[in-house]
């Protein structure tokens, strides 16, 4: 069944962006190892743990390794990822312990199984209703566990200090003000609110939150560059209307395959950046 929001029009077509999600998901794998440690402390016994939006199930795959006596359910709305999610846990001898659920959210999370961990990394702020989303995966915890959050942390960084200054911070600035008023940047739905107001204003009990840095230090391998690439053209998607003629001038050697300056050739561009997660228990 089709689901109509007002922010379909913008929404990305999550079965085509396989490739990239993966990548992205082995960019942040620090960010799953460090939260692992921590909920490890917060939780004592972990033996069923939701992926929500786990495209092609990378997190997943960790975090069935992290805890070996759990069984992990990949869940997503984008049956292509899972298939993707699926051959990466047989690659990984992890087929055991780690299905794949077509889902949508967040109808279809009363029919998911309950869980002593829910991991959900970069889609709560694609549900229609944050708030409300974040309510109902509360509902599908067990007594104890606990629902982690991957929402914010810190602007990617990738040039060396000195190169385009200010750049990114404008680009910030301009996807910042066009969620404020209420445009869909990317398919991203503003909570209104910080993430630990928006889980405690859904019946949540506030845990803490942590951020967890990941790099790709200069020079880049080709597939590092072309996501680099990829990254910068879409963010230039999402904030050109706002952007002066010298920056978008700027992006446009930067994400030229051609230009030596681009990002495709010079040899000082890195991947820099910090994800956060929230994490919050049941009453
Ligand atoms: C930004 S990706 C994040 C993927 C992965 N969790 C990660 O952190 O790399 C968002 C994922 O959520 C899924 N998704 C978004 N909205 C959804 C919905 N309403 N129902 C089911 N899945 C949805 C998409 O298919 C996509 O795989």
């Amino acid at each position: 069944m089709a689901h109509h929001h007002p922010h379909d029009a913008d929404a990305p077509d999550w079965n085509a962006l396989g490739a990239e999600l993966v990548f992205e998901g082995e960019l942040a794998e620090p960010i799953v190892a460090g939260t692992a440690r921590w909920v490890a402390d917060l939780v004592p016994e972990i033996a069923t743990i939701l992926d929500i939006g786990s495209g092609p199930g990378v997190a997943a795959g960790l975090l069935a390794a992290a805890f070996p006596g759990a069984r992990v359910v990949a869940v997503d709305g984008a049956p292509a990822l899972l298939d993707l999610a699926r051959q990466r846990a047989a690659r990984l001898g992890l087929s055991e312990r780690l299905t794949t659920r077509v889902a949508t959210l967040p109808d279809d999370l009363p029919s998911l199984p309950v869980a002593d961990l829910i991991w959900a990394s970069g889609v709560v702020h694609h549900l229609p209703d944050p708030q409300q989303g974040l309510q109902q995966l509360g509902r599908q915890l067990r007594p104890g566990g606990v629902v982690a959050i991957r929402e914010g942390g810190l602007p990617l960084r990738f040039l060396p200090e000195g190169a385009e200054p200010g750049l990114l911070a404008r680009i910030e600035v301009a996807c910042d003000e066009l969620l404020a008023e209420g445009h869909h940047p990317g398919g991203v739905v503003s909570p209104g609110a910080a993430w630990p107001d928006t889980l405690r204003a859904a019946g949540l009990s506030y845990r803490g939150s942590r951020s967890f840095l990941f790099e790709r230090s200069a020079p880049l391998s080709g597939p590092e560059r072309d996501w680099l690439r990829r990254r910068l053209e879409r963010l230039r998607d999402v904030a050109q209307d706002r952007l002066a003629p010298g920056d978008l001038e700027a992006i446009a050697r930067l994400v030229d395959p051609h230009a030596p300056d681009g990002i495709a050739h010079r040899d000082d561009v890195f991947i820099l950046g910090a994800g956060t997660i929230h994490v919050a228990a049941v009453g």
